[in-house]
């Protein structure tokens, strides 16, 4: 165990099937008056605005939706979000979708509060004072950014993902309501289930790992083994994707306190270059990274299988893991996701380069085994 650890629990989180149109409640709770929504488009056309619109009624005006944001949030989308939100007067923030408007609405929230440009918090603690207030209400079970103290935001001019990660980031409320969740396509609940089941693996191995942030991941890994299936072929069973939300937010809250590791920094290296969904690349990496990992980690790798449902009796260590990671793998096959970087038009050629920029990304901080670009290099090219 570390000698040292620290565990964040500032969020609030409330779950119940419908709550979005209770929405009212916790607006009041916060004392707000003008609300603004960040949402994007394919949230306002599954009709998912209409219930949080019932739910703010009567307790709040709300001054602006902004529903402009693309598949992964960038600095010009923020920057537009905060002009139209300072024009608007917002003293309340409420972020409606996957992991793209959460973000965006963080990074909306630092610049209406301290003004400036993105690029200046990047890092670690560099907000040390509380943003206007917000509330995040997910509509995928993925990207568990509703609990979590980071924001990825990408600058379209380099060409790279801007990470920043303060406590301060981290929503008031998280409001889980699983009818939100109902419509999502099967690709993009398979996706987003798999980014989740990568939050708790990564976290759970990485070297920040902590005796609070274990017991969520595990519970994670167990309950996405158990219903991402049902949630991707059963769009409709509330059961699957209530345990879902549950489970991304689980993982969320781990992987907030414990980080992340190779599977994120290879994923981020390629997702700032390659127009490739978070959750599809993750779940092309995720295997690999455990079989790079395991060596260095076998306890965690047979608890990690034993959660993915693997038969651990007489067996030894070794032959457990590759069933854990077989598991992995085949949860993504089940579900229709592309197995290779090659499925999702990743050109061969640019490996080498993908390796030397996955190798300096923030993520890889937390791995538990170091890696050089030579190995980093290598995974790529078994992944390919
Ligand atoms: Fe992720």
């Amino acid at each position: 165990m570390q000698e040292f650890f620290e565990f964040g629990l500032r969020a609030r989180v409330q779950y119940k099937a419908g709550l979005a149109r209770e929405l009212g409640a916790l607006v009041q709770e916060l004392a707000a008056e003008r609300a603004f929504i960040v949402a994007d488009k394919g949230v306002v056309a599954a009709g998912l605005l209409e219930p949080v619109l019932a739910g703010i009624e009567g307790f709040a005006e709300v001054v602006g939706i902004y529903d402009n944001v693309p598949p992964n949030s960038s600095l010009a989308t923020v920057n537009e979000a905060t002009e139209a939100a300072r024009a608007a007067r917002a003293d309340l923030i409420i972020a409606l979708g996957g992991g793209s408007p959460i973000d965006t609405a963080k990074g909306l929230r630092i610049l209406l509060t301290l003004g400036g440009e993105i690029p200046q918090y990047e890092g670690y603690n560099t907000i040390i004072q509380p943003l206007t207030p917000m509330i995040a209400v997910p509509t995928t079970a993925g990207t568990g950014s509703e609990v979590t103290v980071v924001a990825v935001i990408k600058d379209e001019d380099e060409n790279r993902k801007i990470s920043l990660a303060s406590r301060y980031l981290m929503p008031d409320i998280a409001v889980l309501d699983p009818e939100l969740t109902l419509t999502l396509p099967p690709r993009l609940t398979a996706a987003t289930g798999m980014d989740a089941l990568s939050h708790a693996i990564e976290s759970y191995v990485s070297t920040e790992n902590n005796p609070f942030s274990d017991s969520l991941a595990l519970a994670s890994i167990d309950i996405i083994a158990n219903h991402l299936r049902d949630a991707v072929h059963h769009g409709s069973n509330l059961e699957a994707r209530s345990q879902m939300l549950l489970a991304s937010c689980m993982a969320g809250v781990a992987c907030s306190n414990s980080w992340f590791g190779v599977v994120h920094a290879i994923s981020h290296a390629i997702g700032a270059h390659y127009p490739v969904h978070h959750g599809t690349l993750n779940s092309i990496i995720l295997p690999y990274g455990m079989q790079f990992n395991a060596p260095v980690a076998p306890e965690r790798y047979v608890r990690i299988a034993r959660a993915m449902g693997v038969n651990t009796g007489g067996r030894s260590d070794e032959e457990v893991i590759a069933d854990g990671i077989a598991a992995v793998q085949k949860l993504a096959a089940d579900c229709g996701l592309p197995l290779r970087l090659r499925d999702v038009e990743i050109p061969e050629s640019a490996l080498p380069e993908l390796a030397a920029l996955s190798v300096v990304e923030a993520a890889m901080f937390w791995n538990p085994r170091d890696a050089t670009e030579e190995d980093l290099l290598n995974l790529l090219q078994q992944m390919w």
